[in-house]
Parts: structure tokens; C-alpha cells; sequence
């Protein structure tokens, strides 16, 4: 069976990690390639497809063009793998995929998607009750002092809703925008996913970028001198154990009375060092990170101090 999947970032990733080996796939596509492999398989163009022999495409690109293929054989696998068969048989994906992950995706909660603002500012649909959450939040901020933050930037989608939401807070980005710590061995497909991203793309899609100030590098070692500052908002998505760790030691001891440490995927099956770090940080410091933990797409504990 000829499997391609379009698109090279972290559904991806997912998919690969969880359900589809990348020997099994014969190409990833691109709309326009910007690397020419992908977790050791080859990269084409989306354009080179009509010369291939397809029995499936799977694509996780939130943004992929309409595909000139008939419907029975494409599958949508969105963001943290909800299934889509425009068909409604699933038969394709049972017989790529298999039974059992199938099942599971089906049997998974509805996922709310939806736009929160349409000003244009902030208008694609991402996860609603993330994005819901920290709206609420930021209500209650308004006598808080203190900056924003985001360990774990990527490609900016949660940092420019929190650009949006508190257009008159500093924002502090702390990404290596290259990916993870190499030292903290990462999953292969999650790491290869995280490398495509650039502070300059980050700051274009903010709409305050005169408020963000970018600390390029690995973190801990990019805050340095900021030691002094206070934290209102700070949003701690670094995925791994030991970053997370480190994101906890910093940031708890800075934030403002009345601020929020919004520690992701906290109920994510494939991170486990997020809930590791924080048993680890309450067992070194003594201190109970009191959090309620929100029911987004990979869990969030919202932490009030
Ligand atoms: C899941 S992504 C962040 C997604 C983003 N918060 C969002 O929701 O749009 C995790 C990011 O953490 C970054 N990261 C992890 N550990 C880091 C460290 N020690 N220093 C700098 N960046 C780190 C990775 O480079 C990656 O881009």
C-alpha cells in the first residue's frame, strides 16, 4: 500500500509515533518543501503527487490545499490525531492504520475547534478550551503586576493569543526555535516536528510584537539578568522533563500574587516528564503546586499563586 502524508510538523509526528512506522510511508508532501527528508523518508512537493501511485494520503497540514485525489483516498488526521474520513467509512484508515488506533481516535471525546476572535488578529480556529481558559484568565489580571511569558514558543499560535488577549504586557518568548534540548533525547518525531519554526515567523504573527522581547536559546540559560522581573501570566510548554524542571525552579518564585503558571499537557499520554517535573519540583522545594487541572486537548494545570 502507497501511504503518503502531507505535511511535516507535529501531527505528523504524532501520527508516526503512535500509529504508522515512517517505513511504511513512501514520501511526506509539502505544499512547497523546505527541507528533502522527514524522519528519514523523502519530502516531494505537493505539485509532484499527480505522477504518483497513491493508495492513501494522509494529511495532518492544518493548512493543506485542496488535493486533486478522490475522497476514498484521503484522510484527514488533525492536530493530536482526531480522524477525519470525508467517506465515513474508515475502511482506508482500518486498513493502514489498523483496528485498534482507529477505535481509540473514535472513541476520544468531540474536540471543540473554533475561532475565539475574528478581528483578524487571532482568527484561527485552534484548541477552544485552551484558548477559552486563558481568556477567562486574563480577565483577572487586571490589578496583577508583572509580565508574560511563554517557555516553549514554537511557532507562536498560544503566544500570539496571549499577545492578543493583553496587549499592554511585556512578553517574554523563550523558544530555541530549533528545537528541544538535545541533551533531553527527545522522541524522534516530536523533535524532528519542532525544528521548522523562526522568531522572526513568531513575531510576525503577533499583533503587539512591540511588546514581545525573544530570549533565543536554551532555557534556563536565556534568562539571565531577568532575574529581577515579576510574572502576572506565564505559560510553561516545554514538553520534556527536564526543561520543564527548569521552566518550575524559575518562573514559581517570580510569579506576582493573584498571576497564573499554566503548566500544558498535563494530561498528555505521550509527555509524561510534565507531571514527573512538578512531583519533582514539589518533592526538592516542599511546595504543593496547587493547579485545577483543564480538560484542553492535552490537559493544562492552571496554577493560581
Ligand atoms: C509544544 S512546543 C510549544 C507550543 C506552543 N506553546 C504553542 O502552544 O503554540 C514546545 C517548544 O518548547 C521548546 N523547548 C523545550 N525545551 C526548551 C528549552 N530548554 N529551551 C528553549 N526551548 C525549549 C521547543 O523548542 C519547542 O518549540
Amino acid at each position: 500500500m502507497e501511504i503518503y502524508v502531507y505535511g511535516t510538523g507535529c501531527g505528523a509526528g504524532e501520527l508516526t509515533r503512535e500509529a504508522l512506522s515512517p517505513a511504511r510511508i513512501a514520501a511526506f508532501v509539502e505544499t512547497e518543501p523546505t527541507r528533502e527528508t522527514f524522519l528519514g523518508r523523502p519530502v516531494i512537493s505537493a505539485s509532484a503527487l499527480s505522477e504518483r501511485q497513491i493508495d492513501l494520503l494522509i494529511v495532518t497540514a492544518k493548512n493543506a490545499p485542496d488535493l486533486p485525489l478522490p475522497a476514498e483516498k484521503v484522510l484527514y488526521l488533525k492536530n493530536h490525531l482526531e480522524l477525519h474520513d470525508r467517506n465515513g467509512s474508515y475502511d482506508a484508515a482500518r486498513k493502514a492504520l489498523g483496528d485498534a488506533f482507529v477505535d481509540r481516535l473514535q472513541r476520544q471525546e468531540v474536540l471543540v475547534r473554533a475561532p475565539l476572535w475574528d478581528d483578524g488578529a487571532f482568527a484561527a480556529p485552534g484548541d477552544w478550551v485552551r484558548l477559552k481558559t486563558l481568556q477567562t484568565i486574563s480577565r483577572e489580571l487586571i490589578d496583577v503586576p508583572g509580565a508574560m511569558a511563554e517557555l516553549g514558543v514554537f511557532r507562536g499560535e498560544f503566544a500570539a493569543a496571549m499577545n492578543a488577549l493583553l496587549p499592554e504586557r511585556r512578553l517574554y518568548l523563550f523558544d530555541t526555535f530549533a528545537g528541544f534540548d538535545p541533551e533531553e533525547d527527545a522522541p524522534e518525531g516530536l523533535a524532528a516536528a519542532h525544528e521548522n519554526t523562526s522568531s522572526e515567523a513568531v513575531l510576525r504573527r503577533l499583533p503587539h510584537a512591540e511588546q514581545a522581547i525573544v530570549r533565543a536559546g536554551l532555557f534556563p540559560e536565556t534568562a539571565a539578568g531577568l532575574e529581577g522581573e515579576t510574572f502576572a501570566l506565564v505559560s510553561l510548554d516545554a514538553d520534556l522533563e527536564e526543561s520543564t524542571l527548569a521552566g518550575l525552579r524559575w518562573f514559581v518564585p517570580r510569579m506576582a500574587e493573584g498571576g497564573y503558571l499554566l503548566l500544558h499537557d498535563w494530561n498528555h499520554p505521550g509527555l509524561p516528564g510534565v507531571r514527573a517535573a512538578a512531583e519533582r519540583y514539589e518533592a526538592e522545594t516542599g511546595q504543593r503546586l496547587r493547579g485545577v487541572p483543564v480538560c484542553d486537548v492535552t490537559g493544562s494545570l492552571i496554577i493560581p499563586f
